[in-house]
């Protein structure tokens, strides 16, 4: 297939090229290249090169700064979103969106469903959640996929946080009161390839929205300390579990948000790892 990966330089852009180089022609532009929010360019663009399935990684990632950049944030993930979901619908090529665990409020005590009830807390939540809603509208064929907690070796991530830290103080003061699932992006990166490889008339028939997840429940402070001595530094740095409030930050995420990834498993055959298991790999394939 002919692959357009749009935000291909951020941290599950990177991942998904990895993974499907080879196998696919892709196109793989960063934003410089290839912006979103520019509907005609973005038009244009596929217009012209008629890929197949395009993967949209593209997406303003900035939690916190989000609440003072509403109009930035709901530029590209949702405006951006439509115009990409638009294109496609016009070149008949098949969207793969990604979308968020922060669409849900965080009240829930259990790893949360396709079909629950969304209630994003922050201006970031909301901005994704009405991305879906433009995929959904755009009458594009699509897949949409929740993904909570990503993170690898590329890009900016809570694991590379921890690891840079880790290098320069002997305590980090890390949430304890926020539950959720991490995602290592290159299991994610095989999940999308496992899916995309259904012949495209039959992934047209499971359109629709799945949760994207390995299993397994933690929380930050817990994921840090495994992060630590995984790396083998837990002799020299400690690991404090502190609670939201002694953290205020401009955006309120949720208390939990682990996702329920057993339709997605099930409809495509993925076999998710634990989250321990892909933090293990995430540590042996660092540089
Ligand atoms: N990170 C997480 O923990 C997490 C959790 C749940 C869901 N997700 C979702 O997963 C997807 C991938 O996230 P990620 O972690 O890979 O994010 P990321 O590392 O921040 O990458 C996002 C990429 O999008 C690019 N971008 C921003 N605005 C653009 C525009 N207008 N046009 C084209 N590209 C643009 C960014 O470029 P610049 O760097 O130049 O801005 C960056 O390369 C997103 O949909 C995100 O919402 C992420």
């Amino acid at each position: 297939m002919k692959i357009l990966i749009a935000g291909a330089h951020g941290q599950l852009g990177l991942a998904l090229a990895r993974r499907l180089a080879g196998a696919h022609q892709l196109l793989a532009p960063g934003r410089g290249d290839f912006d979103i929010t520019n509907r005609e360019r973005c038009a244009q663009a596929i217009a012209d090169t008629r890929p197949d399935l395009v993967l949209n990684c593209a997406a303003y990632t900035a939690v916190d700064r989000a609440e003072s950049e509403r109009d930035a944030a709901f530029a590209v993930n949702a405006a951006g979103a439509g115009n990409l979901a638009s294109a496609c619908r016009d070149a008949g090529a098949t969207l793969v969106h990604f979308s968020t665990d922060y669409v849900f409020d965080g009240a829930a005590g259990q790893p949360y469903v396709e079909s629950d009830r969304v209630a994003p807390q922050s201006v970031y939540g909301a901005s994704k959640l009405a991305g879906e809603r433009a995929v959904i509208d755009s009458g594009a064929d699509h897949l949409i996929l929740r993904l909570s907690w990503v993170y690898g070796n590329d890009g900016g991530n809570f694991y590379k946080t921890m690891l840079r830290l880790a290098a320069e103080r002997p305590t980090l003061r890390v949430v304890a009161d926020q539950w959720g699932v991490p995602n290592y992006t290159a299991d994610l990166a095989d999940a999308v390839a496992i899916a995309i490889n259904r012949p495209r008339a039959e992934l047209s028939k499971l359109a629709g929205l799945y949760h994207l997840s390995a299993t397994g429940t933690t929380n930050w402070c817990e994921f840090a300390r495994a992060i630590i001595r995984g790396a083998a530094m837990a002799e020299r740095v400690t690991v404090e579990a502190i609670s939201t409030s002694d953290y205020p930050t401009a955006a309120k995420r949720p208390a939990f948000s682990a996702l329920n990834g057993s339709r997605f498993a099930a409809t495509f055959g993925w076999n998710p790892p634990e989250w321990r298991d892909g933090l293990r790999r995430c540590l042996a394939a660092r540089g």
